[in-house]
Order: structure tokens, then C-alpha cells, then sequence
């Protein structure tokens, strides 16, 4: 989807060493009228959101030596190529095929191999399939209320009895009842990052 859109490439620094992000300029440009009339598709992928961010850098600061990894709503995929720097066997998912080819280039960009797959949370077969995952991975998820239920449903049958879930969130309100009814499934460990205290990346292991 590259042809004819105007991009731009950021620098950022994780995990002792500089990480570029290729992404589109103008996300809004992106607005597909036939996608939000049909699923309410909004083309958030396209911006790097301080939460992606923070968790790349918790990622980065983690050495992950072949631990399968999974992201969710990876968008331009900055914390799965974190966590392939760190040295994750990383799986790196979306619902929107642009961002999965976004994440691919920018593995790429970056000299990391990822590997990367179209897939909804409603539809979450094919992570199923290779769950439990070791680590699952999210930076800003939780923006809708119907991303709530549908991760509460989702989050524990990925991780199993013994992973763990690393949700990076700059306290929107779905998110904060999404904590609030995952505490019951989980013990949860949240950090503020450093550079933006509003954003905590919040560490969900089974009870
Ligand atoms: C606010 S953006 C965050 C993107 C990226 N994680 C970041 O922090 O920069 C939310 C992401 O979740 C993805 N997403 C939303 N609903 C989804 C669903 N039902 N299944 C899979 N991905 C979804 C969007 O396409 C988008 O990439």
C-alpha cells in the first residue's frame, strides 16, 4: 500500500539501540468510508502511539532468547520488533493488512525477522492454534469498549496457565474496566514509563 502515499520515517531509541518506524505522514488520509460502515474501521494503525513505545522499551530491557511471542493490534509493529531484537521467535498480527505489511517493512527496515499474519480478535483462530504463547504483547488495544469483552475472553486462553501478558495503555477508560474485570483472572504488575508517566505497561499473570 505504499504507492503514492506520502511517508515518513522516525527514529526512536529501544533497548540501547535506534529503531526506525516507517509510517504514513497523515493517518487520516487513510479514512476508507466502505470500512467504517462495515466494522466501524478506523485506520489507528497507522500512527505510532506513545503506548507502542513504551512497551517496545520494556521489551527491549527483557532478554527474550527464543521465547514465542505474540502481538496483537501490532500496528506498524515497533514492540514485536523490540522483542525480535531481544531475541523472541515473534508473531506480529492485525486485523488490517496494511499494518501487517507496515510491521513486515519495518522488520525488515531494522534487520529483525518477524513473522506476521492478518488476524482479527473475533476471529482468533490462528493464534489459537499455537497457544499458550509464552508472551503476548498489546500497546493501545483498548481505546473501544468492544475491544473490553472481547481481549477478556481472548487474553487468557493465549497466555494458558503460564505466560504472560504485557498491555501497554495510556489510561483510556476502557481500559481501566478492562483491568479492573481482568484482576480477577490475573495478577497484574503496572509500570509507568519513564518518558510519559500517563503510559504504564501493565504485566497480567495467572492467578
Ligand atoms: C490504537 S491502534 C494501536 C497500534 C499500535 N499497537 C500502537 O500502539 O502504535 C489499535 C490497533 O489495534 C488494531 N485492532 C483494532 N481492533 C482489532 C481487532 N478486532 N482485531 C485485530 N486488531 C485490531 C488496529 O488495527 C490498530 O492497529
Amino acid at each position: 500500500m505504499d504507492a503514492g502515499l506520502d511517508l515518513v520515517e522516525e527514529a526512536v531509541a529501544v533497548g540501547g539501540r535506534e529503531l526506525i518506524v516507517r509510517r504514513p505522514r497523515d493517518s487520516e488520509a487513510l479514512l476508507d468510508e466502505a470500512a467504517f460502515e462495515r466494522d466501524e474501521f478506523l485506520p489507528y494503525w497507522a500512527e505510532l502511539w506513545p503506548s507502542a513505545l513504551a512497551l517496545a522499551r520494556a521489551v527491549g530491557a527483557r532478554a527474550l532468547r527464543g521465547t514465542r511471542v505474540v502481538e496483537l493490534g501490532c500496528g506498524l509493529g515497533l514492540p514485536a520488533i523490540a522483542a525480535a531484537a531481544a531475541g523472541g521467535r515473534v508473531l506480529a498480527t492485525d486485523w488490517s493488512p496494511d499494518a501487517v505489511a507496515f510491521a513486515a517493512g519495518n522488520a525488515r527496515r531494522n534487520g529483525v525477522e518477524i513473522e506476521t499474519a492478518v488476524v482479527s480478535w473475533t476471529e482468533p483462530g490462528p493464534l489459537l492454534e499455537r497457544a499458550p504463547w509464552p508472551l503476548v504483547l498489546g500497546s493501545d488495544l483498548l481505546y473501544e469498549a468492544r475491544n473490553v469483552p472481547v481481549l477478556l475472553e481472548l487474553l487468557p486462553a493465549l497466555v494458558g496457565e503460564r505466560g504472560e501478558a504485557w498491555i501497554a495503555d495510556p489510561g483510556r477508560a476502557p481500559a481501566e474496566r478492562f483491568l479492573a474485570a481482568a484482576a480477577e483472572r490475573f495478577a497484574i504488575r503496572s509500570t509507568p514509563d519513564p518518558a510519559g508517566p500517563r503510559v504504564r505497561v501493565h504485566r497480567l499473570t495467572p492467578r
